[in-house]
């Protein structure tokens, strides 16, 4: 059978089927329409192994004498027995190609087991894997992991992944590749806040703008493992799988499991390159919020106001909102039936009679009046055992235990104060999904950030795990809402990033990256959010002056800068803000508006700076026409640096051959944080009056920055000259 060779965008994938199975023979850089006989590829066979040469499959399998992980455990039950059928040998039965997609089926006939792999390679060289495993046996097929995975280039010695913790999400980690498997295991129910977004093998010393790398993204939000195998062979696999339960998934005969998708990008150009796959396959998907609307001003009521509802106040808040421009007024946490503080209430989706006498209606009226959305908080997965929910149905609470809660059966440990309600349980599902479509039906609500605020531990349906069911009922409850009402946006929030993976984003419209809304700390942490998730998908709010998670006092600008870069809102009591603070944030949310355009839609630049104190990044749009904006970078000093002034910074990705005028259009000497910025005795002479050069010499040569004091940044603004 001929190769299966999909190309697109620099990217190639190969697939032989020479050994009867499915190899992945290539996947990395464009090789060309014409292939050479694949036969030069067959390497030799080494003493004491097995004797004949050792196939990497698109499911590695031990019957091909695959010794590392292998892609695919499971085992037969026969009449109450397990452990039959350990070893399968899937052979190609069928391979189907259409444009840049193909669907290759594998089958053990003697094991009863059949996997089918659906395979396409996007637009932008973003490629998307999954499987599905048939059990064709006549008795059942318990499946304890079924991985998707790719080779990489023996050039790739390095990798890079993410991790975090709540208020600190996404940090990178680097290592080099050694002998062994590196495994990043999830076992919080959710993505969780230390999972890594990305796992990206490389060659050494691979950058934002050099090197190549190899990535890969586990598109679930439940428990998964994410890994890099390296043989003794020499031979590195990434890849992931969900993690499954004891016993969790076992196949009837005829029934089958699907995994989550396994998305893939090569770069010989460094992350950018990765990012820009990722990009392009975003804002490619019908369903792209950027493409029916610019993304709109958000005022979040949470650190505004917490706890704290009260009408009055709300509408005044809302008055100030409108008054800066704000578009989207969202009213977070608190509104809900006994919901004074965080131990009680949720489950209960009524509108608090006490404090809402006469509902929202008169919130939303006073926010909608004034010309902005009406965005509300809930937490539907969720249940405080102080609410009438929990007090009325015991048995819809998530327990370990067979015996549900209603009879003596144990509960996990608390979270927050709370509990999970079973959303695999048909009742329980249907009561949270008639709770929010109500809310939806009777208010004119046109966007949810919905939360999700607890890992799930011990989770149990009818006392057997139940993770896997519980994702799918969570992923069918944005589904079905979505379909009642297309037109509102859902933000997924899970304690700031702890939900964030492109399974949820297929349902979801925008993420909470963080609770930390430092804007020190969300320089990092949007820097790597925005590795797979394009900004406009980015929620990013200016914080109050000293920040509630860390009490770092920040100045508006360096807070505003950073805010651009995302979906930017504020989430902060504007009541307070007057004077020259209230107009320097007036210009901002200004600037938003002027360039969102562009910062939604631009390729995303991240330099490779030399100096460790120092940022830059920006936004490069493709527009041509004289005096228009076509990118906005912004240089961030994150600390003092070593040196005593920057030099020259080059500002890589613009069009070489074009030219440029660039100017820091903030802080201008007139802004109040002007003063606090810079320290030196006199700017680099091209920042008073702007400065012409092409693209080309920019990325060469650069030019000398101002010397920022630590936390501070400027936006620098380039406009076809
Ligand atoms: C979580 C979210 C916050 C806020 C609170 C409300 O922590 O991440 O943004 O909505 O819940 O309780």
């Amino acid at each position: 059978m001929d190769p299966l060779h999909l190309r697109h965008a620099a990217t190639s994938l190969v697939i032989g089927f020479d050994n009867g199975e499915a190899e992945v023979i290539h996947w990395g850089a464009d090789l060309g329409a014409v292939l050479p006989d694949l036969g030069i590829l067959v390497e030799p066979v080494p003493h004491s192994a097995i004797d004949a040469r050792v196939p990497a499959g698109l499911l590695p399998q031990a019957s091909s004498s695959w010794r590392g992980r292998p892609a695919l455990r499971g085992q037969r039950i026969v009449d109450g027995v397990a452990g039959y059928d350990f070893s399968v040998r899937l052979r190609v039965t069928e391979v189907q190609v259409k444009g840049n997609a193909a669907i290759i089926v594998q089958a053990d006939p003697d094991a009863g087991v059949t996997v089918s792999t659906d395979i396409a390679l996007h637009d932008g060289g973003l490629l998307e894997l999954r499987h599905t495993l048939t059990n064709h046996g006549s008795s059942p097929y318990q499946l304890d992991e079924l991985a998707t995975v790719l080779p990489v280039a023996p050039a790739a010695v390095e990798l890079l992944d993410l991790t975090g913790r709540w208020c600190r999400e996404n940090h990178p980690q680097r290592r080099p590749l050694h002998q062994g498997t590196w495994v990043r295991s999830g076992r919080h129910g959710r993505t969780g806040h230390d999972s890594s977004l990305l796992l990206a093998a490389g060659t050494e010393g691979f950058g934002n703008r050099h090197g190549k790398v190899w990535a890969t993204h586990l598109a679930w939000s439940g428990d998964h493992e994410q890994f890099a195998d390296t043989l003794a062979d020499g031979r590195t696999m990434v890849g992931g799988s969900e993690l499954l339960g004891s016993s969790e998934v076992i196949l009837a005969p005829g029934a089958s499991y699907t995994t989550p998708a396994l998305f893939a990008a090569y770069s010989d150009r460094g992350l950018d390159g990765i990012s820009e796959s990722f990009y392009s396959w975003f804002r490619s998907r019908p369903q792209h919020v950027n493409n029916s609307k610019p993304r709109p001003v958000v005022l979040n009521t949470w650190e505004a106001v917490y706890f704290d509802h009260n009408l009055e106040s709300l509408i005044g808040l809302a008055q100030s909102a409108a008054d800066l421009g704000v578009e989207r007024f969202v009213l977070d946490d608190g509104w809900f039936r006994g919901r004074r503080d965080d131990r009680a209430g949720l489950g209960d989706w009524y509108v608090d009679e006490d404090l809402w006498p006469n509902g929202l209606a008169p919130l939303i009226e006073a926010v909608t009046s004034r010309g902005m959305e009406f965005g509300l908080w809930v937490e539907p997965e969720m249940v405080n055992l102080d609410s009438e929910v929990a007090r009325a149905h015991p048995d819809w609470i998530v327990s370990p235990s067979a015996l549900s809660h209603k009879d003596g059966g144990r509960l996990p440990l608390e979270w927050r104060n709370q509990h999970i309600i079973d959303l695999v349980n048909p009742e329980a599902w249907q009561y949270i999904f008639g709770q929010i479509d109500a809310l939806l039906r009777d208010n004119n609500i046109s966007y949810l950030k919905w939360d999700q605020n607890r890992d799930l531990t011990e989770h149990g349906h009818a006392g057997r795990p139940s993770v896997h069911a519980q994702t799918l009922a969570a992923y069918r409850l944005f589904d079905e809402l979505k379909k009642a009402h297309p037109a509102v946006e859902i933000e997924s929030c899970s304690s700031g990033g702890a939900r964030v993976d492109l399974g949820i984003l297929e349902r979801t419209d925008r993420i909470w990256a963080s609770d930390c809304n430092d804007a020190l700390e969300r320089q990092s942490i949007q820097r790597w959010t925005g590795l797979v998730v394009p900004p406009e998908l980015v929620g990013s709010h200016i914080g109050p002056t000293t920040s509630h998670t860390t009490a770092r006092t920040h100045d508006l600008s360096f807070r505003a800068i950073t805010a651009l870069f995302g979906h930017f809102g504020m989430e902060w009591d504007i009541r307070q803000v007057s004077g020259a603070e209230r107009e320097e944030l007036k210009r901002f949310i200004g600037l938003y508006k002027e360039h969102r355009g562009l910062l939604h839609t631009g390729r995303m630049v991240r330099a490779d700076v030399g100096d460790p104190s120092l940022m830059l990044h920006g936004a490069v749009g493709t527009s041509v026409e004289e005096g228009t904006t076509a990118a906005l970078f912004a240089l961030v000093s994150t600390r003092t640096s070593f040196a005593e002034q920057p030099g020259r910074i080059a500002i890589p990705g613009l069009v070489p051959d074009r030219h440029y005028r660039v100017e820091a259009i903030f802080p201008g000497p007139a802004d109040a944080d002007y003063a606090h910025t810079f320290t030196q005795i006199q700017p680099p002479a091209w920042l008073a009056e702007g400065a012409q050069a092409s693209g080309r010499f920019l990325a060469e040569v650069g030019l000398p920055m101002p010397i920022l004091n630590p936390e501070h940044a400027i936006l620098l603004k380039f406009s076809n000259a």
